[in-house]
């Protein structure tokens, strides 16, 4: 294999474990644990959802958690990187998972944005005694999408405009600046300060008038709903969404670390206080939602809540009815700003990192780019009057389809087509405290692809029976399938080009092993 630019610098990294933990968890702790996880696990058994969830943590959550590490540490390299140090082709399903970035990025933004606009409302309350007709009418001015208005437009609205090019200016300053003075940095300061005002507020709420009936709500469980296999189908999509596992994340940023890195500790530590994080935001929702109940005299029950308008409507409602609201408010949109920042910095990395690697270009080069790209097609698509609809529709899509296929994509191919699983485990084991067991091979050898390939075709069955959320069929063509078929686009148009980045590589220690004195030599792929 030809060396090429072998003059380049070394490859940026974490300079040390609580950097690259406080990072690992700023990706995790994100939009995906404050709104979608209440909400989720009320709608699939309340208390007994924790049975599913928690078994999706270690069956698959965890494993594959591992998988990620292995394969970017392992190949030192951002997604398609590391996929083509596996095998050639699979560069192919690197930039499939680079893809879901770039979608999953220009939404994500928007809501950062929103958040960030409803972090300066709170001080004021400024959504009145009508929070649903301020979030729908006067801040994002929502078409009446199915009635006489277009399905997409593009006219803008200023109030989601203004705050979203700058959240994508701060996020590429941010990526510009690289991993240990950008990425590092913005963690090491956001997740001390996300941890203490979120449980300041967690705290608050536990304090609500009616609070114990919301935890009521949350944590009496309904066993019948575990016979239901969409509950289980739920648990495990939002333990690989909250965990931000099997998009390219885990492999970018286990590429950063130092080649003598413990990965499996940190590992542990990451995926449980990800889900830490999620039963404190479950909580302090219900709590609040408790509270909101007993002021209107309706059950949880009867209060209308559901992801997007959990956070936008429901909360700004709660804020305008409970004493010092105003602060509650701030604590819980600052929060929400500073979860989503970091996750957000985190899907671009991912991007950034296989745009420098495939295509030789610097770090500056690259983010810039990619945010002069994603931004225009960010504000071109969400800050329009059908922003919302558009969102909505692709995130269903790219998640429950795309993030899914990727996984099955990983165990499919790394480890029953090029049995790179006894390698991979050799390297974690070599490099970390924990060891990992024969366990493992049992999870992303077959629970994981088994569970998901069921899951996938279900889902895809259930979406062509019946249209996502009754939307037009046209505008599902365009908008759901049509973001599943981008991803494959993308996937195939990227890995053509010629690879013109670094591809001189011995991986660390060399497998199968060999006796201490020719160790360090490795072999080169
Ligand atoms: N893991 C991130 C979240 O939960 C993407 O929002």
């Amino acid at each position: 294999m030809s060396t090429t630019n072998s003059t380049a610098a070394p490859r940026e990294a974490f300079t040390g474990q609580v950097g690259f933990i406080l990072s690992a968890i700023g990706s995790a702790v994100g939009l995906g644990n404050i709104w979608r996880f209440p909400g989720v696990a009320y709608e699939n058994g309340g208390g007994a959802f924790m049975v599913p969830y928690l078994v999706a943590l270690l069956t698959a959550g965890i494993p594959i958690l591992y998988l990620d590490y292995a394969l970017g540490h392992r190949f030192r390299g951002g997604a398609p990187q590391a996929f083509r140090r596996v095998k050639r082709w699979l560069e192919s399903v690197g930039w499939f998972q680079v893809m879901i970035c770039v979608l999953i990025a220009v939404y994500y933004a928007a809501v950062v944005a929103w958040a960030a606009s409803f972090f300066v409302y709170s001080f004021g309350l400024d959504w009145g005694d009508d929070a649903a007709a301020f979030f729908v009418g006067e801040h994002l001015q929502l078409a009446d999408v199915g009635g006489a208005d277009p399905w997409l437009t593009f006219d803008f609205v200023a109030a989601v405009l203004i705050p979203l090019v700058l959240v994508w200016v701060a996020v590429i300053a941010v990526l510009a600046a690289g991993v240990v003075k950008g990425v590092q940095r913005a963690n090491v300061i956001f997740i001390p300060l996300l941890i203490v005002a979120f449980g300041v507020l967690v705290v608050r709420s536990l304090f609500l008038e009616g609070a114990v009936d919301g935890l009521n709500v949350l944590f009496t469980p309904d066993w019948g709903a575990l016979g239901d296999p969409s509950v289980w189908i739920a648990a495990y999509g939002q333990i690989f969404f909250s965990l931000s596992v099997a998009f390219g994340i885990m492999i970018t940023y286990a590429s950063y670390r130092r080649r003598r890195s413990n990965m499996t500790g940190p590992g542990l530590v990451v995926a449980f206080s990800n889900s830490g994080f999620e039963l404190l935001a479950g909580i302090g929702v219900f709590s609040a939602l408790g509270f909101l109940a007993s002021q209107q005299g309706v059950t949880v029950a009867d209060l209308n809540f559901q992801g997007v308008l959990l956070a936008f409507v429901t909360f700004p409602t709660i804020v305008t009815e409970m004493p010092g609201g105003a602060f509650f408010g701030a604590l819980f949109f600052g929060s929400l700003v500073m979860a989503g920042f970091t996750s957000l910095v985190s899907i671009l990395q991912v991007v950034s990192a296989a745009l420098q690697e495939k295509f030789a270009l610097s770090r500056r080069a690259a983010t810039i780019g990619l945010g002069l790209v994603l931004g225009t097609i960010s504000v071109l698509g969400f800050s329009t009057t059908t922003g919302l609809i558009l969102l909505d529709t692709v995130d269903a899509f790219v998640n429950n389809i795309g993030i899914v296929a990727s996984a099955i994509f990983m165990c499919v191919f790394v480890i029953w087509v090029y049995r790179r699983g006894p390698e991979l485990r050799y390297h974690l084991n070599a490099v970390s405290t924990v060891q990992v067991g024969r366990w493992w091979y049992a999870c992303v050898g077959a629970i994981v692809p088994v569970m998901l390939i069921v899951m996938l075709v279900q889902y895809i069955i259930t979406r062509i029976g019946e249209p996502y959320e009754g939307y037009d069929t046209t505008y599902l063509l365009f908008a759901g399938w049509g973001s599943v078929a981008l991803l494959v686009l993308g996937a195939v148009l990227f890995t053509l080009p010629r690879w013109r980045g670094r591809e001189d590589f011995a991986p660390w220690p060399s497998y199968p092993p060999v006796d201490a004195g020719t160790e360090q030599k490795g072999s080169v792929r």
